[in-house]
């Protein structure tokens, strides 16, 4: 009765949207493929290679032209959202910065690439109020070069553009980013209500924030400015700052910087109370075309003394258009008390509140001038010991801390761009930095017919098959299209941490690895043209899988495009590699039951994401794997074969048989015997992985595939292809 009542008050709410519902409406638990569909290209408007050739388009841009469009946007201002000071410029880094800022380290999903800012819900987060107006303000320039010029490009530039307007000299700007053409499905928290409701903020009592989450509150993109959850108390709401911008990948010095280098500029909004605004852009008729936070309160003209924002009020800086150290200045050289902005918010003024800041609406009066103020996270950088001496030291030398903002303001716009080789434009700065995952290629890359000699000497190393695939797969698996990291490029499998990594199973790879660079030390010893050991990881995959295919009587190839390098450990921050640790690889049938790790067959899925797999790819790669036997710590889950090490698609008619029974092992979560219905004989071992494709629907519909009598040709195709696609998952340079 609980069920159904339950059930019928969520039909009716979807009945009277009058909108078909998703089946996780009525059944929240269940398993959602939904992200995998959107590795299909069909909704992307410029076609099925606009992600993999944008970056072609963007490179015909004259970027000096498209700054100067920029700049006089930014300089121009629109009655419909009057610019404070007549210049837009600290208002496009706010955008810039919260485009960028949703990047997590953990699971590398968020960031600039893809400009979800445009899309439900980060458009719609309370953070990112008013920023619906930024992008429209820049909508004449996105128009203007439409193909050529992402968002995601559009609003780095902008950001760059406005930061060199106010006089700062940033590093430089690097494009590539194609958009996305949907929200992207990306847990953002536990939580159903957003901030400032108080259950929208995820740090627990001690402090902690489940895996991957980085904001310290649903719907806002790092912490809060009032301090957690409201408390204006600097010193925890530095520990606040601390946990998110180190989930951001920023260490303190960084923190700081971009803090200090932000509230440089601009100003924070709060003439009106919230109940003078309208909902966020989603929540409103289509006359409002898509803009949110509409104020019923403005009468007659909208000046930009009008804005309403985040509530708090003021600004940092006496001169908020330029770079300048005031911010640090003001911080350090003030005492400052705890007090409330117009609306009621905490925020915090000088003992003495000299006016001595511009009005926005009227910045040359002097008789309209106003005090400046600072928020609770901004005192917190002053309390706390750590962030105050790196403050401290920049009040002294204020060239330090430009260069720190300007290498801080860099790692943020590009962190989630991957390495290097994805930055285009004429003007990508030439220093290195550790953050990108450098390779070093070789000076001459080896040919097809080193190729075939390779092929050979890695056949004479003894090795399995299945220690040959799965050192390519451990290698190339880490790879996560969210950021573009890891990867068999590099040979990073034979580093630190990645030789160390338990799914990846250290004790095996140490007799794996040594024979492979044998073959490389024993190739280049002799030739002009010299091979990477990443290279030979992989070219071992396929030989070791035409081999497996070979045994079930079948003659595949395995495509292989030489081409990587090798890095070395100095190149690699091993704390930042560390991030790309799977705490699951169902392709493995590895699961590690941590307190943050999400349950097995949504760990399936995301893993699956992160490879940029579409569900007849996941299955398929998944069921060949198991039979060529290949799961971390050589386990017997889900080999549902009689031939371990033969590629064969004997787990799809398996898992679909009728003849077995399957059974949940007593005391165990996740394992499942399976029986022979007749004989009653225990004939296999499986986990929620394995079983899954046999109980969801629609995985079982295309596990049918692959088990259908006619399909065994298709079924060797398609495994070579999503193997292949998966090898060259980090090979930007053969996508282009
Ligand atoms: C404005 C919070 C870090 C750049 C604001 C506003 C808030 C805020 C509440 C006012 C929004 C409004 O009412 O219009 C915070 C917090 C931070 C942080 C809590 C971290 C602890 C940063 C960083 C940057 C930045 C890292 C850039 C590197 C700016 C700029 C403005 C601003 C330029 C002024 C926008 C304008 O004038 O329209 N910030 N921010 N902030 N923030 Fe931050």
């Amino acid at each position: 009765l609980i069920a159904s009542t339950t059930l019928t008050s969520f039909a009716s709410a979807a009945l009277a949207a009058d909108v078909p519902s998703p089946n996780q409406y009525y059944w929240p638990k269940g398993m959602n493929l939904a992200k995998l569909r959107a590795h299909d290209s069909e909704s992307d408007p410029y076609g099925s290679d606009y992600y993999t050739s944008y970056h072609k388009k963007f490179e015909q841009l004259n970027l000096q032209e498209v700054r100067k469009d920029i700049e006089k946007v930014m300089l121009t201002s629109q009655p419909w959202w009057p610019a404070d000071y007549g210049n837009y410029g600290p208002f496009f880094i706010r955008m810039a910065w919260h485009n960028a800022g949703t990047y997590r380290a953990i699971d590398g999903r968020g960031g600039e690439e893809g400009a979800q800012q445009r899309f439900a819900q980060l458009n719609d987060w309370p953070d990112n109020a008013s920023l619906d107006k930024a992008k429209r303000l820049l909508w004449p320039v996105k128009k203007k070069y439409g193909e050529k010029l992402s968002w995601g490009d559009l609003i780095v530039l902008t950001g760059d553009v406005a930061l060199n307007q106010m006089g700062f000299k940033t590093l430089g700007f690097v494009g590539g980013r194609p958009d996305d053409w949907q929200s992207e499905l990306i847990y953002w928290g536990p939580g159903t209500t957003f901030f400032p409701n108080k259950s929208s903020f995820q740090v627990g009592q001690n402090g902690t924030l489940k895996h991957p989450l980085a904001a310290t509150h649903m719907g806002l993109i790092y912490v809060n400015p009032e301090g957690p959850n409201g408390d204006p108390d600097p010193v925890k709401s530095a520990a606040m700052i601390r946990l998110a911008f180190g989930r951001m990948a920023m260490n303190d010095e960084e923190t700081v910087a971009l803090i200090a280098g932000g509230h440089t500029f601009g100003k924070a909004h709060g003439a009106h109370p919230n109940s003078c605004l309208s909902g966020p852009p989603v929540a409103n008729g289509v006359e409002h075309q898509g803009l949110g936070w509409a104020d019923h309160c403005i009468k007659g003209k909208q000046t930009a003394d009008d804005a309403s924002t985040s509530g708090l009020e003021g600004s940092w800086s006496a001169d908020p258009i330029h770079f300048t150290t005031q911010y640090i200045d003001n911080l350090l050289n003030n005492d400052w008390v705890l007090g409330t902005s117009p609306t009621g918010a905490h925020q915090w003024h000088t003992k003495t509140d000299d006016k001595i800041a511009p009005d926005p609406a009227n910045p040359n009066d002097p008789s309209k001038m106003r005090p400046i103020m600072m928020f609770t996270t901004d005192i917190a950088l002053k309390t706390d010991p750590a962030y105050h001496k790196i403050l401290a030291r920049w009040a002294e030398h204020p060239n330090e801390f430009a260069d720190a903002f300007a290498r801080a303001w860099f790692k943020l716009v590009v962190r989630d761009m991957g390495p290097k080789s994805r930055y285009f434009g004429s003007e990508v700065p030439k220093e290195t930095f550790v953050w990108q995952d450098p390779v070093n290629m070789p000076a001459k890359p080896i040919n097809q017919a080193d190729v075939r000699e390779l092929r050979k000497l890695i056949a004479a190393t003894g090795l399995s098959d299945r220690e040959l695939i799965k050192t390519a797969w451990a290698a190339a698996s880490s790879h996560r299209v969210t950021d573009h990291r890891g990867g068999a490029n590099g040979g990073r499998l034979a580093l630190m941490p990645q030789n160390g990594w338990a799914v990846n199973d250290p004790e095996e790879l140490k007799t794996i690895l040594p024979k492979l660079e044998q073959v490389r030390d024993k190739f280049n010893a002799h030739s002009a043209r010299k091979v990477a050991l990443a290279d030979i990881i992989v070219l071992g995959g396929s030989v070791g899988i035409e081999d497996a295919a070979r045994k079930a009587g079948v003659k595949i190839q395995v495509p292989f495009a030489p081409g990587r390098g090798d890095a070395t450990q100095d190149q690699t921050d091993v704390n930042a590699f560390n991030l790309l640790e799977p705490t699951a690889d169902a392709f493995r049938n590895y699961y590690r039951a941590d307190a943050d790790n999400t349950p097995p067959l949504n760990a399936l899925v995301d893993k699956a994401d992160t490879l940029g797999l579409t569900i007849p790819e996941m299955t398929v790669l998944l069921g060949g794997l198991r039979t060529l036997d290949i799961n971390t710590g050589h386990s017997a889950n889900g080999v549902l074969t009689k031939n371990p090490g033969v590629l064969s698609t004997d787990f799809f008619t398996n898992v679909l048989t009728m003849d077995t029974r399957w059974q949940k092992v007593a005391g165990q979560e996740d394992l499942y015997e399976g029986f022979d219905r007749a004989t009653g004989q225990k004939l296999w071992t499986a986990t929620d992985v394995d079983l899954v494709f046999g109980a969801n629907p629609e995985l079982r519909a295309v596990a049918e595939v692959y088990a259908s009598d006619d399909s065994k040709a298709k079924f060797y195709n398609d495994f070579v292809k999503a193997w292949t696609k998966v090898m060259n998952l980090d090979r930007f340079d053969l996508q282009r």
